[in-house]
């Protein structure tokens, strides 16, 4: 389980003033839990995100990684082995000049035996559909694929959680779906702890649970359906409704009415079916 208590942020400029970036944050993410975060920009989302794996260090309150605190710097290789964190630009994630080298470099450097290196890669490659890919250069890959090697790669280290920071934002349609795809097979089929930044919001409507961030606080905080009641909090931050929600408001103005709300297209779908 993950615990953020009281969690506070600022950032030092040099000219002696800061800026609070997080505000009293608490959350709580069980195992095996799809949480997505929005916000809109500068919110507080990556700082918050970068807090989870301890690339930044609470200044106040406390992050708790199945009771293991952030704030200690002892902890922190268990901290990050525990925690895998896939970023926005698929780009910036390679170190290798294949998949197959990429996802062996990051095994080579938590000195997993190579005798068991080839099998744990092809299973990781597998996870995210790149089996039949671990000879081919990231270059020569789409966006979609880029990305899903990079989670791939973070999935041959055998994290606890997965913190994605904006995977998709990068990516056209397409590739933002087989993203999208992999993360729910992978919550759903391994029960892996997902943890989904997205600006996108139609990817949280899956999700178990909506954190909504603006100016370093939690505004809102329930599953996509009591998150997504909240329309005009949610239009005084800037965000949108799913697509399938704004296309239900659309059909009831239209005299169309259903129900019950309806967030994702397949639930949209089926409600229109009923009609007939
Ligand atoms: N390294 C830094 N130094 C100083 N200020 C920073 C730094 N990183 C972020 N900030 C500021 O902190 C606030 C929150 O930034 P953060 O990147 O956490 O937001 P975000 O919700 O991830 O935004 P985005 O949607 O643009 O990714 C912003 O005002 C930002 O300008
Ligand atoms: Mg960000």
């Amino acid at each position: 389980m993950i615990k953020i208590i009281d969690l506070d942020h600022e950032y030092r400029k040099d000219n002696n003033t800061s800026i609070k970036t997080l505000n009293k944050v608490n959350i709580e993410i069980k195992k095996g839990e799809f949480v997505s975060i929005i916000g809109h920009n500068g919110s507080g989302k990556s700082t918050l995100a970068k807090h989870l794996n301890g690339l930044i260090i609470p200044q106040k309150g406390e992050v708790l990684i199945d009771d293991i605190k952030v704030s200690e710097d002892h902890n922190i290789w268990e901290i990050r082995r525990k925690v895998g964190m896939v970023f926005q630009n698929p780009d910036n994630q390679f170190v290798g000049g294949t998949i197959e080298e990429d996802m062996a470099f990051g095994l080579e450097n938590i000195g997993f035996p190579s005798k068991d290196m080839m099998g744990r890669i092809e299973y990781a490659a597998n996870k995210v559909g790149m089996g039949n890919f671990l000879k081919r250069p990231p270059h020569k890959l789409s966006g979609g694929q880029k990305q899903r090697s990079a989670i791939g790669s973070v999935l041959a280290m055998e994290p606890d959680y997965l913190v994605l920071d904006e995977p998709t934002s990068m990516l056209d349609p397409k590739g933002r779906k087989e993203v999208i795809e992999v993360l729910r097979e992978l919550n759903k089929k391994d029960k892996m702890t997902i943890i989904l930044i997205t600006h996108f919001m139609d990817e949280v409507v899956y999700s178990d649970k909506v954190i909504v961030m603006d100016m370093g606080n939690i505004v809102l905080q329930g599953t996509p359906k009591e998150v997504f009641h909240n329309k005009e909090m949610l239009a005084q931050i800037n965000l949108e409704l799913p697509k399938a929600a704004i296309l239900q408001e659309l059909l009831k103005a239209k005299g169309i009415n259903f129900k019950d709300e309806v967030l994702t297209k397949e639930d949209l779908v089926e409600e229109i079916w009923q009609l007939f």
